[in-house]
C-alpha cells in the first residue's frame, strides 16, 4: 500500500510537470474582467533553461497577481509549431498575443495574421524584425553585450590574450546585439586579439561543443579567453576546456544567471554571467499586455530600431546586471535563484568561501 501510494504520487507529479512544460493557463484569480485573455508563446526548452524554469513561473505569477486570464505555451523550437499555437490562441479569442520569436520571418507572419484579426501583439525578449508588434518588452541587449565584453576584459586583467567569440543564434536579433555590445568593448582593448568567431545555430548547446572544439583546434589551443553568449554555450565551452585541462585558466563569459552558470562562476570555470530578472521582465509584459487589452496607451520609454520594417518600435528595455564571484549574492537576494539550488552538494563549500 505504502509503495503504491508513493508510486502514484510520483506518476501524478510527473504528469503535472509534463503538462506545465508545454502549456499552462489560468483565470488569474479575478477571472475575465472584460480585458480578454492574454496568450504567450515561449520559444523552446533547450536554448536556455530560463524559458520554462524562470519566465513561465514569473509570467504566471504576474498574470495571476493582475487578475487576468492567460495561456502560456511553448513552441519547442519549431516555427511551425509556434504558428499553429498562435492560430489556436487567436481562434480561442486571445486579445493580446506575446511571442518570443524563433526567427524574425516566422514571427512577423504570426503578427501579421494576429493584427489582421484585431489581436494586439507584443515582442517578448526578442525583437521581430519586419514585425508588427505594438510594443517590445526586453532588456537593453546591447548593454548585456557590453557587460559581457567588459567582464571578459576584466577577467583577462590586461594580459595579452587571444579571444574566441561563440555567438548566439544568427536568427535571434538579441544575439546580434549581444555580439555588437561585446565587440564595442573588446575591440578597443589593445591587449586582445580576436582569433575566431562563430554563431551557434538555435543556440544549440551540443552544436556549440563541436563548433568550439573546432575553433580550439584551429587556434592550436592558443585561446586565452572566450566570449560565450549565454550560460548554456559557456557550459559547452567549459566542457572542451576541461577536456584540455584548461578549465579555470581561460575566462569564459555567460548570460542568464542559471544555476549551472552561477555554479561555474563560483567554481571559477566561468568568469561572469549576466542577470536579467525574469520577475521584472514578466511584470513589464503583464503591465503592457493589460494596457493593450484595455485599449489604453502602453508606457514605453524607449524605442528599438527595426531596419527591416523601417520603424522604431516602442520598447521597455530593462537594465541587466553583471555577476561575478563577488556578487552572486545579488541574484539570490533578488530571488533570481535560490541558495538551496546554487549551493547544493559540492557547491556548498564554494558558496561558503564566497560568503553566501
Ligand atoms: C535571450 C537569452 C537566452 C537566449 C537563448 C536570447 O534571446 O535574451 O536570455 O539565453 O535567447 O534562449
Amino acid at each position: 500500500m505504502k509503495r503504491m501510494g508513493a508510486l502514484m504520487f510520483a506518476v501524478l507529479v510527473g504528469a503535472g510537470l509534463t503538462v506545465s512544460a508545454c502549456s499552462s493557463s489560468g483565470s488569474g484569480g479575478g477571472g475575465d474582467q472584460g480585458q480578454g485573455r492574454i496568450g504567450v508563446i515561449l520559444p523552446d526548452t533547450k536554448s536556455s533553461v530560463r524559458w520554462e524554469s524562470k519566465d513561465r513561473p514569473a509570467l504566471e505569477e504576474a498574470f495571476k497577481a493582475a487578475g487576468v486570464p492567460y495561456t502560456i505555451q511553448n513552441a519547442e523550437g519549431s516555427a511551425d509549431t509556434m504558428a499553429t499555437i498562435a492560430d489556436g490562441m487567436i481562434a480561442d479569442g486571445v486579445t493580446v498575443l506575446a511571442i518570443v520569436n524563433l526567427d524574425s520571418d516566422s514571427g512577423a507572419a504570426i503578427q501579421e495574421k494576429a493584427a489582421s484579426q484585431g489581436v494586439k501583439t507584443i515582442d517578448y525578449d526578442r525583437l521581430t524584425l519586419g514585425g508588427k508588434a505594438d510594443v517590445y518588452i526586453s532588456f537593453d541587449n546591447t548593454k548585456v553585450g557590453e557587460l559581457q565584453g567588459q567582464g571578459l576584459v576584466d577577467c583577462l586583467g590586461g594580459k595579452p590574450a587571444n579571444v574566441a567569440f561563440l555567438n548566439g543564434s544568427p536568427t535571434d536579433n538579441n544575439a546580434t546585439l549581444f555580439t555588437k555590445g561585446a565587440h564595442s568593448v573588446v575591440d578597443k582593448t589593445p591587449s586582445i586579439t580576436v582569433v575566431g568567431e562563430q554563431s551557434v545555430p538555435d543556440w544549440d548547446n551540443d552544436k556549440a561543443v563541436t563548433i568550439f572544439e573546432q575553433m580550439y583546434t584551429a587556434a592550436d589551443g592558443k585561446i586565452d579567453g572566450v566570449y560565450a553568449a549565454n550560460d548554456g554555450l559557456a557550459g559547452s565551452v567549459i566542457s572542451i576546456l576541461e577536456k584540455n585541462q584548461r578549465a579555470g585558466q581561460v575566462p569564459v563569459t555567460g548570460q542568464d544567471a542559471t544555476v549551472e552558470g552561477l555554479q561555474n562562476v563560483l567554481a571559477g570555470t566561468q568568469c561572469m554571467t549576466v542577470y536579467k530578472s525574469a520577475k521584472e521582465e514578466a511584470g513589464a509584459l503583464a503591465t503592457a499586455a493589460i494596457a493593450l487589452a484595455k485599449g489604453e496607451p502602453v508606457s514605453a520609454q524607449a524605442t528599438s530600431r527595426d531596419d527591416k520594417g523601417n520603424r522604431d518600435v516602442p520598447s521597455v528595455l530593462l537594465t541587466p546586471k553583471s555577476i561575478t564571484k563577488d556578487n552572486v549574492v545579488v541574484v539570490l537576494t533578488d530571488g533570481g535563484q535560490t541558495k538551496a539550488d546554487v549551493c547544493a552538494g559540492q557547491f556548498a563549500a564554494m558558496c561558503a568561501a564566497a560568503g553566501l
